[in-house]
């Protein structure tokens, strides 16, 4: 096996509400939608399901959770028989999701499209998107542009194929034929922290897994007006 990733060290610490501004930025965002029992949601890329939990048990609304990593999904499948919850949970890729077209009023994407092939995922996004459906995504997002040097030690890390500037999601939404694009930045910024993270650790975990969680905190320190995120909302 190689070196543990961000996501080996995501995964196995159980961290939920692994996004910028954590579950108290979800509650707040979810509060400006107009999400009913009746609404039929996706949770791309769900972790361990902090999200999905809270939107069925919120608003009763049907949801189906997709996630690519298999410790992510234990975890996520623990805590809905837990809690009793009648959330579908898939493995598989937000690139090449498995559902029809037409078949979502929401998708709910928190820090998953910046680690992923962009385009192809918010293609697909839009696919499984009703008509008037909205996506609602939390990324990682650069405020100006480093050297290439700042810029790949970044995407090294984080393992992401670029960093992308507002301009640069809205060009790629609007491409991708969304609607009502809006890019709302947050006071919080990322080295804030997250006071209601939670872990969820899995028994047999590395000791490198605590470099990468310092080399992570090190990173937003160093780029802090840098290195920021979106709140997205847009429209099919
Ligand atoms: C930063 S975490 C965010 C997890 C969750 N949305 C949350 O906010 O707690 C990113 C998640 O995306 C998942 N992921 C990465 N690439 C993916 C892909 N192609 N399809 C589905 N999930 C993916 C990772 O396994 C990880 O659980």
């Amino acid at each position: 096996m190689g070196s543990p990733t961000y996501f080996d060290f995501l995964a196995k610490f159980g961290i939920g509400g692994a996004h910028p501004g954590g579950i108290l930025l979800t509650k707040d965002i979810l509060t400006g939608e107009k999400i009913t029992s009746k609404s039929k949601i996706l949770d791309a890329g769900c972790g361990t399901g902090q999200t999905a939990a809270y939107l069925s048990q919120q608003y009763n609304a049907n949801v189906t959770c997709l996630e690519i990593n298999p410790i992510m999904i234990e975890k996520a499948r623990e805590r809905f028989k837990k809690l009793k919850l009648p959330i579908q949970l898939l493995q598989g890729s937000i690139e090449k999701l498995p559902f029809e077209n037409n078949t979502f009023d929401y998708i709910l994407s928190e820090s998953v499209l910046a680690f992923v092939n962009k385009p192809k995922a918010l293609k697909e996004f839009y696919r499984v998107l009703k008509k008037g459906g909205r996506l609602i995504a939390n990324e990682m997002t650069i405020n100006t542009r480093l050297s290439l040097k700042e810029e790949t030690e970044i995407m090294k890390f984080y393992a992401v194929d670029s960093l992308l500037l507002e301009g640069d999601w809205n060009r790629l939404l609007a491409d991708t034929e969304f609607q009502n694009i809006e890019l709302q930045i947050q006071k919080q910024s990322l080295d804030h922290g997250n006071h209601a993270q939670e872990f969820n650790f899995s028994s047999n975990f590395e000791p490198e897994l605590f470099h990468i969680l310092n080399e992570h905190g090190n990173i937003v320190l160093k780029y802090q007006n840098i290195l920021s995120y979106r709140i997205i909302t847009c429209t099919k």
